[in-house]
């Protein structure tokens, strides 16, 4: 495996990191493996069979009956398109949740793998640099402030949402989300000194693209 052409990128929500990513990939023709649809997928098949998410055993239990694939940009699960319902509010903070749990972590290591070492990537989300791809050689932490990601993330969900949600609302469940992503036992989302740090605050999706690329190891 050539580590320079695995490309991972971590960081908050809210940070760009998707979008970020998806345009990168393309530009430069790698592929591009969104690791946060897996546990959205995770947490969205428990809300259907009404898991207890708490419980090691209906974990291990869903996750030996999953089959997630992702075809043309789609997230697919057992022939389910779950695409659009796995990006509410709702399914965030579960997929917050269950990410949280070793077992869920460790079951969708192999999957992360597999799909990295598959040629070119981008891979993004939050353990991305440091537990799936530690040997990748250009690894970024993209970031911004809470307020600013909270207004994006509002955008997003109000663009798709019928219905008016309160920005407060939003910015309270980020702050939770970082809090439980940040200081969980396994795998914590972190900046780690071998990661190009990008705070995207004041920055276009395209300068952000440009200051990834321009600091590229080939
Ligand atoms: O990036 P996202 O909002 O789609 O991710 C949903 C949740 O999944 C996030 O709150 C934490 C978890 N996650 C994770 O623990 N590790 C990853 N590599 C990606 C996401």
């Amino acid at each position: 495996m050539v580590t320079k052409d695995i490309i991972t990128i971590d960081g908050p929500s809210g940070a760009g990191k998707s979008t970020i990513a998806k345009m990168l990939a393309r530009k430069l023709g790698y592929k591009y493996l969104d690791t946060g649809a897996l546990y959205r997928a995770v947490a969205w098949k428990a809300k259907e069979e009404k898991a207890d998410i708490e419980s090691e055993e209906s974990l291990k239990k869903l996750l030996k009956n999953i089959v997630i694939t992702f075809e043309n940009e789609k997230v697919i699960v057992n022939g389910i398109d779950v695409s659009s319902d796995i990006r509410t509010g709702e399914i965030g903070e579960l997929s917050s949740r269950v990410s949280a749990m070793p077992v869920v972590r460790e079951g969708l290591f192999s999957i992360q793998r597999e799909m990295g070492l598959n040629g070119k990537v981008v891979i993004e989300g939050r353990d991305t640099g440091t537990t799936i791809f530690p040997e990748s050689e250009n690894k970024f932490f993209l970031d911004a402030g809470l307020e600013e990601r909270a207004k994006r993330r509002h955008k997003e969900l109000m663009d798709k949402a019928q219905t008016e949600i309160a920005l407060k609302a939003v910015t309270d469940d980020i702050a939770k989300r970082d809090t439980r992503d940040s200081t969980r036992e396994s795998s914590p989302l972190k900046r780690t000194e071998d990661m190009f740090y990008i705070d995207t605050s004041k920055l276009t999706i395209e300068q952000v693209i440009e200051e990834i690329i321009k600091n590229l190891k080939s």
